[in-house]
């Protein structure tokens, strides 16, 4: 039986350690679907569109791999995608104590549909979008911490990159 897996995030700009995440769950599951939360409540510094849009393109080359965007409870929208597996990335205890709840809030919606915890490469454990998006915003240099295109598009948002 086909095993659907659904990654969730902001993705607010995907950075490498969700790549990371992504690669890992292909390897196991035959359909990842990146689900890119719609809040309307966040001002997000990429609309959407923009986010899922650059997921695709990153990921163009992966037939396992389908993106689109969601709103409302994760739960549903696994459930919508015909997914039983929920994927989250670990990257330090910090990260777990409020995962572990929506792990158990999620399955208390849905029993049938797990949590699985997957641990990006050592590399990322220090990495988040937010970083990524302050430092750019300061001059700082990004390279290696997104794909290509993410830089591309910060580019546009905020000023160049210096070279190093
Ligand atoms: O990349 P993020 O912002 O850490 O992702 C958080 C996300 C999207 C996984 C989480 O906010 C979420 O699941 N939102 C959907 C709303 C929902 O289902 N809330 C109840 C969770 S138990």
């Amino acid at each position: 039986m086909e095993k659907r897996a659904v990654y969730p995030g902001s993705f607010d700009p995907i950075t490498n350690g969700h790549v990371d995440i992504i690669e890992r769950s292909t390897k196991i599951f035959d359909t990842l679907i990146i689900g890119v939360l719609d809040n309307p409540k966040k001002q997000p510094l990429f609309s959407t569109n923009e986010r899922v849009s650059m997921i695709k393109k990153i990921f163009a080359g992966n037939p396992k791999v389908e993106v689109a965007s969601f709103h409302g409870l994760l739960i549903e929208f696994a459930e919508k995608k015909q997914a039983e597996i929920l994927i989250k990335g670990l990257r330090a205890i910090s990260d777990f104590e409020y995962e572990f709840q929506m792990a158990l809030m999620n399955r208390k919606l849905n029993p049938d549909i797990e949590t699985f915890f997957l641990m990006p490469n050592l590399h990322y454990s220090f990495l988040s979008s937010g970083l990524v998006k302050e430092i750019f915003n300061l001059g700082g240099c990004i390279k290696g911490l997104v794909p290509e295109l993410v830089e591309i598009k910060l580019r546009g948002k905020f000023s160049e990159c210096p070279e190093n």
